[in-house]
């Protein structure tokens, strides 16, 4: 074992170092436009509801639900009552909890386009800062479709609710979701749209990834820990592999998957967020902007593919019937409201550079799928052997390479191969693994990403949120790719089966590189 145990659970625990102190945001409402959809009830409300019952919340808040169904507040409460109770990490709803979350819950009815709607809401929210004492400290989720996000923030701007305000009226700030635009030039716009009325620190792109436990684990394994920096670069790096699999399939969302894609629906954002975790160099201090400029210098490092490189460098993939867990599963193409001859990917193969000084030449390979044989998330570090091999009797393979891995989900740890010597008369070495899992040393669940980024957007961190150049930076990435596709006619899809790990084009991408894909 890598890591002891601590014997006490970490709250407790005097030996706790480097805590940082918990603060409790101002008192403030949280405005939740597309309040009927599934984000909203699957992850947000869950997400404020654990947060009361941890007392995380100010004790003066209240939720406003903005959408186009005809509710009451008292439909919307009953609704997110029973969301909770189906989707929250704690439940059942705890009545306690719930008597104030519950009757601090409102909601507006109107279509996004109204402006009568927008003064509603401002006088909604005029009122509930009087009467809650909520300061006009405001923060906007927009949680709609992609395509009413310049709809709605004009209309925030034309009643004057986006506005900087200054430090005695209280704040606003606005949590824009994901997908960020479609490709470059969208993202672009969008950016612009929201630049029209909000500062760019009133802004937090949202990436859940960034609000996962192992996620921010990155950070501190390499920089508040001696030891691996010193090995993290060329010198001692052969190459990275980062996966992020998924048994499941699009879940019905086939009309949103078609348009994107994986390398529209996980690239563009999880994995680019991961590369520049994996690559960045030390930041100064760590606040948001000398964090995020680090993390950008990375994107800005990694040069766009031209067409002739995006057919070496990567592999689209489209999953056809096949079985998972034993059961039979259906194609790509016959899946609910998806186009029968599409030609989206859902598994994607990149092999990337990061050329500068430190990880010049160590090729970075990326892979992620729907429908493959297990969920996993991790970054792996293969190092480069030995200079000299004392141990490898002639026309015997080469020993195994040490291998460190950060596993982000599920079984989140980290772990270490290296090779020892077999006991016995002979000098035979086989790979051994130091495993550290967060589980077991400190016996507490992780909060569910969405409860720390919304928690982080009212204290007004916007540490674990992209920045406008960081967005736009991973798009030109991306949008190369997706141009040099435009151009060359996609494989014959499917070209894997549902249950597999992926098209046989994506072995070949790294083992003609003499490497191999990671058995997971
Ligand atoms: C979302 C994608 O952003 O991330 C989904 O839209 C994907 O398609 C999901 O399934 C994966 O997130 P997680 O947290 O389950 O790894």
């Amino acid at each position: 074992m890598m890591a002891s145990s601590p014997s006490l659970p970490l709250a407790l625990n005097p030996l706790r170092q480097g805590a940082q102190q918990e603060r409790t945001p101002d008192p403030c409402v949280m405005i939740i436009f597309g309040a009927t959809g599934d984000l909203t009830h699957r992850k947000l409300l869950p997400a404020l509801y654990n947060l009361a019952l941890e007392r995380r919340l100010p004790q003066n808040f209240s939720v406003v639900g903005f959408a186009r169904r005809p509710y009451t507040d008292e439909t919307f409460q009953a609704e997110a009552r029973e969301s909770i109770n189906k989707f929250s990490r704690r439940r059942p709803v705890q009545e306690a909890v719930w008597e104030h979350f519950g009757k601090n819950i409102h909601y507006v009815q109107s279509n996004f386009s109204d402006e009568e709607g927008y003064k509603k809401l401002a006088e909604l929210l005029a009122k509930l800062d009087q009467e809650l004492g909520t300061k006009g400290n405001h923060l906007f989720y927009l949680s709609t479709n992609p395509s009413d996000y310049p709809t709605i923030i004009h209309n925030l701007g034309q009643v004057g609710l986006g506005r900087q305000k200054s430090s005695t009226e209280g704040w606003s700030r606005i949590i824009v979701e994901k997908p960020f635009g479609h490709d470059l030039a969208s993202a672009l716009e969008l950016n612009d749209t929201i630049a029209s009325v909000f500062r760019e620190n009133q802004v937090y792109r949202i990436d859940h990834y960034l609000g996962k436990e192992t996620v921010q684990n990155i950070l501190v394994f390499r920089f508040a820990n001696g030891i691996f920096e010193p090995l993290w670069n060329r010198q001692y790096v052969d190459h990275i592999q980062i996966v992020v699999s998924e048994e499941l399939g699009v879940e019905g969302r086939g009309p949103y998957y078609d348009e994107s894609g994986t390398i529209r629906d996980m690239v563009q954002n999880h994995m680019m967020q991961l590369v520049s975790l994996v690559c960045m160099e030390p930041p100064g201090t760590f606040d948001a902007n000398s964090i995020r400029d680090e993390k950008t210098k990375v994107l800005r490092a990694i040069q766009t593919l031209t067409p002739d490189e995006v057919v070496e460098r990567t592999v689209r993939g489209q999953y056809g019937p096949g079985m998972i867990m034993g059961q039979p599963v259906p194609g790509y193409r016959e899946e609910e409201r998806v186009p029968p001859d599409s030609i989206t990917d859902t598994y994607v193969a990149i092999k990337l550079f990061v050329d500068n000084w430190r990880w010049a030449g160590v090729p970075i390979y990326l892979r992620t799928g729907k429908r493959l044989p297990k969920r996993t998330t991790e970054i792996a570090l293969q190092f480069k052997q030995p200079p000299h091999s004392l141990f490898n009797a002639p026309g015997t393979p080469p020993l195994e390479p040490n291998v460190l891995v950060l596993q982000i989900q599920p079984n989140e740890g980290i772990s270490l191969k290296f090779g020892a010597k077999v006991p016995g008369h002979t000098m035979n070495i086989r790979p051994v693994t130091m495993d550290f899992r967060f589980g077991q040393s400190f016996g507490v669940a992780s909060a569910d990403a969405y409860e720390r980024l919304i928690l982080d957007a009212m204290l007004g961190d916007s540490t674990l949120f992209t920045r406008r150049d960081e967005v736009e930076q991973a798009w030109a990435i991306v949008t190369s790719i997706l141009d040099g596709w435009k151009l060359h006619m996609p494989p014959k899809f499917p070209n894997y089966e549902a249950g597999s790990w992926g098209p046989k084009e994506a072995d070949e991408l790294i083992e003609r590189d003499g490497r191999h894909w990671r058995r997971l």
